[in-house]
């Protein structure tokens, strides 16, 4: 019996799956919900001890027996995180997240030092990007400088994980490349971008050492197993961002295949054997977790547009499905901006949701619903065409997310992006490719073992993929050009920078 357990730290909830290698099927998954602390300056951050209640939560649902039989562990989370801790290993702070605006102020000085926008892009790959970790770093040391004088470690929410299960520190380049500190060509520490961050200390004696995707970087200690319910000794892999490992999840392993997540958070992201760098910057140039790149384009506001819209209307999901489809397309005229959150691609931190064109017709609850889903797809449309125009090719469109179960979010995208939409029967995504990568640590293979391992792992859920329509295709390229237009206007709203605050959840 081989069960590989994959854990994915989310930014809602915290979910496992238990994966038989051998009967090829999920023999359990469960989750537990997270709170998420945010504030109007843009503040959104957990308390890690949170992250492992509900690890102890999701895992405690899971059967004894199960439990006990799981020969490997991977993890996934949520990426860019910053998770300070001391040489004690006790956490020092709040974990300011991806989706954390309040260190606008910070990126701007550090890209300053380092010799600006173009520079940073240039020499490391990345702008350093309000939610990347670099920024973050720099504002504890301005907020908190006692907490920062003790920070020993700079770990990633998935680092975090691993660290409580093994006793050991470290990092792969996928999810550090979502740092901003790395040279992502090299895929090592820039040191001149640690000298920007913080001039007057080295920072890269903080940095955990970068271990390889597939490798085990350590045994579940005797605490954790009795904690956990896990048997002691088992190995874990290095794990990776929740990217990186919806990437293997999805078979996004090879160039050609694109995956679109429609989570918390939209990404729309792809495989290449080379690395990426967008002169501009709204494609993230990450490292993927299995040996290449993964040029990435992310929103911070894609389900988080289609529950509040439906919070706003007291619908339930079968609701808000039945009304979704109900609409027409186009959603009569409705246009939803989806920045609730500000936004970091376009990069507006500051921006605020927007709805647009409402007439004493169109404004009826299906298409309010309606419009934000659109609103959510065309987001993410930018990043298909960015993509394309860097070279990348996007032959097969992967849906992975929560927003993916909606037969009408699926149609919409197929038919916003022109391309055939995939789904596969393992719908996990990241929790899923996690269990992979244990799986290939096993077998002790490297990359090349795990392409072949999604190969073999992964079914397409025929009766959910689905074709772009013509129809559809040409009234969305007019919808999607009003809805670029409309961007750019809003856009200079939206330029003042925000207040930043020293409270704490
Ligand atoms: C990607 C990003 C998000 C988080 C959410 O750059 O910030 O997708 O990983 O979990």
């Amino acid at each position: 019996m081989s069960i590989v357990l994959g854990i994915d730290l989310g930014t809602q909830s915290l979910k496992c799956v238990f994966y038989d290698a051998d009967a090829r099927c999920v023999v359990a998954g469960e989750s537990a919900p997270l709170d998420l602390y945010q504030r109007d300056d843009g503040t959104a951050e957990q308390q890690a001890r949170w992250w492992t209640r509900a690890m102890g939560e999701a895992l405690g649902r899971v059967d004894g027996d199960i439990r006990a039989r799981t020969r490997a562990i991977g993890v996934s989370g949520q990426q860019h995180g910053f998770v300070p801790m001391d040489r004690h290993g006790e956490v020092l702070a709040p974990v300011k997240l991806w989706c954390d605006t309040a260190t606008t102020r910070e990126c701007d000085e550090i890209m300053q030092r380092f010799g600006g926008f173009e520079a940073c892009i240039e020499q490391v790959g990345n702008p350093v990007l309000p939610g990347y970790t670099a920024s973050k770093i720099a504002w504890l040391k301005r907020h908190h400088a006692v907490l920062y004088a003790a920070l020993d470690t700079l770990l990633l929410p998935h680092d975090y994980l691993n660290y409580v299960l093994t006793g050991e520190r470290c990092m792969e380049a996928g999810d550090a490349s979502g740092t901003a500190l790395l040279d992502i060509r090299r895929r090592e520490w820039s040191t001149a971008m640690l000298a920007a961050v913080d001039p007057e200390r080295d920072l890269a004696e903080c940095l955990p050492e970068l271990r390889r995707g597939s490798a085990v970087i350590g045994e579940v200690t005797a605490t954790a197993a009795e904690t956990y319910g896990l048997p002691a000794g088992i190995p874990v892999a290095t794990g990776g961002g929740d990217n990186m490992m919806g990437a293997v999840g999805t078979g996004n392993v090879r160039s050609g295949v694109v995956t679109i997540s429609l989570g918390t958070s939209g990404t729309v992201y792809a495989h290449v054997d080379e690395p990426v760098i967008d002169p501009k910057g709204a494609i993230a140039a990450f490292c993927s977790s299995t040996g290449g790149w993964l040029p990435l384009m992310c929103t911070m506001n894609c389900t988080v547009t289609t529950e509040l819209l439906r919070g706003l209307l007291d619908t339930d999901i079968d609701g808000f499905e039945a009304r979704v489809a109900r609409a027409p397309r186009g959603a009569g005229g409705l246009l939803t901006l989806p920045f609730f959150n500000g936004e970091r691609t376009p990069n507006l931190p500051r921006a605020r949701g927007c709805l647009l064109g409402m007439d004493a017709q169109n404004t009826r609850p299906e298409n309010v619903l309606r419009s934000g889903l659109e609103g959510a797809t065309f987001a993410l449309r930018y990043g298909i065409d960015e993509l394309r125009g860097l070279g990348v090719r996007t032959d097969t469109l992967m849906l992975t997310g929560g927003g993916m179960k909606s037969a009408t979010w699926r149609q919409v995208v197929a038919d916003v992006c022109d391309a055939p939409v995939t789904v596969l029967e393992q719908d996990e995504g990241a929790g899923f490719g996690a269990a992979l990568q244990a799986l290939a640590m096993c077998e002790g293979g490297g990359d090349a073992a795990l392409r072949e391992i999604c190969d073999d792992h992964l079914t397409r859920a025929e009766a959910l993929c689905c074709e772009p329509s013509r129809s559809a295709v040409n009234f969305y390229e007019e919808a999607y050009a009003a809805y670029a237009r409309a961007v750019e206007t809003v856009s200079t709203l939206y330029g003042q920078a925000a207040t930043t605050s020293d409270d704490e959840p």
